[in-house]
């Protein structure tokens, strides 16, 4: 935190083009920046409705609500896996609303997702599952062993490189998912429902790994409807309501939240 405050005063933010596509971002603006965002399914249904919000920079935070209330819309309009149909998106310092097809790739670099099912292809190891983001970005092979370890580490992994995820408990299944979202090193990492199938002390454990990330820097958000889980933890919650914020998220947001 002190480095990158000191790195922001010496770097003279005021001078810095706050949405240049070249210079490195402002690291005062937030990570992620929802302003005034309505989705609206083709059914014609808004399922999230005038939405603001900020995540900032290394931030974590837990998005909840009841089942229809609009996370996993929210966090797919973040990956631009669905677009807004109102309303502005900023990533990274970027403005992603309209983000052409050729965008999409640069973007997905920076954002690594989790699901509640790990979404793990069943015939390959858990190295080639966790290595595959690497292989599709052409990253050299001497380069993929080595993240591809260090991921694994990272979920305390690495004894079972060669095994295949259906031999692994369902909390370790979910830690392949989580080693192959930050084996690119994305500074964002979503997470829907990560702990949807797993028992009270498992999905604790996940959290913490998630907690984890957050520590050394990525901004973290976590979509879950279990209260009793993310109340143990002491971060900001984002709560919705049939796609609306049920208060403010941040209070610099407060006025455009009706
Ligand atoms: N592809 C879609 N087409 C039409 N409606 C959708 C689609 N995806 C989600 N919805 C609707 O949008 C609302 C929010 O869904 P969702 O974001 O999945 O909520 P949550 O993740 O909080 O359960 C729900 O009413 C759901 O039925
Ligand atoms: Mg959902």
């Amino acid at each position: 935190m002190i480095q990158r405050y000191s790195a922001c005063v010496d770097g003279g933010i005021k001078n810095r083009r706050r949405t240049s596509y070249f210079l490195t971002p402002d690291p005062y603006t937030p990570m992620i920046r929802f302003h005034d965002v309505t989705k609206r399914y083709s059914t014609g249904y808004d399922a999230l409705n005038r939405l603001s919000f900020e995540l900032g920079r290394g931030e974590m935070a837990f998005l909840t609500g009841h089942s229809g209330a609009g996370k996993s819309t929210l966090l797919k309009l973040i990956a631009a896996i669905e677009r807004p149909s109102r309303g502005q998106i900023f990533i990274d310092d970027r403005n992603v609303t309209n983000i052409s097809r050729r965008g999409i790739p640069r973007l997905r670099r920076k954002v690594g997702m989790v699901f509640q099912n790990y979404q793990l292809l069943h015939d390959r190891t858990v190295f080639d599952n966790v290595a595959l983001p690497l292989v599709i970005a052409g990253v050299p092979q001497q380069e993929i062993g080595k993240r591809t370890r260090a991921a694994l580490h990272k979920v305390g992994l690495l004894r079972r490189e060669k095994a295949l995820p259906i031999t692994l408990s369902g909390g370790e299944q979910q830690r392949v998912s989580i080693a192959r979202a930050v084996v690119n090193r994305p500074p964002i990492l979503l997470a829907d429902e990560p702990t949807g199938n797993l028992d009270p002390e498992l999905s604790d454990e996940i959290m913490r790994l998630f907690e984890q990330f957050h520590q050394v820097g990525v901004t973290v958000l976590v979509a879950s409807h279990d209260l009793d889980l993310i109340s143990r933890f002491n971060k900001r919650i984002i709560r919705l309501h049939n796609g609306r914020l049920l208060e403010p998220a941040h209070p610099r947001t407060a006025s455009r939240v009706r």
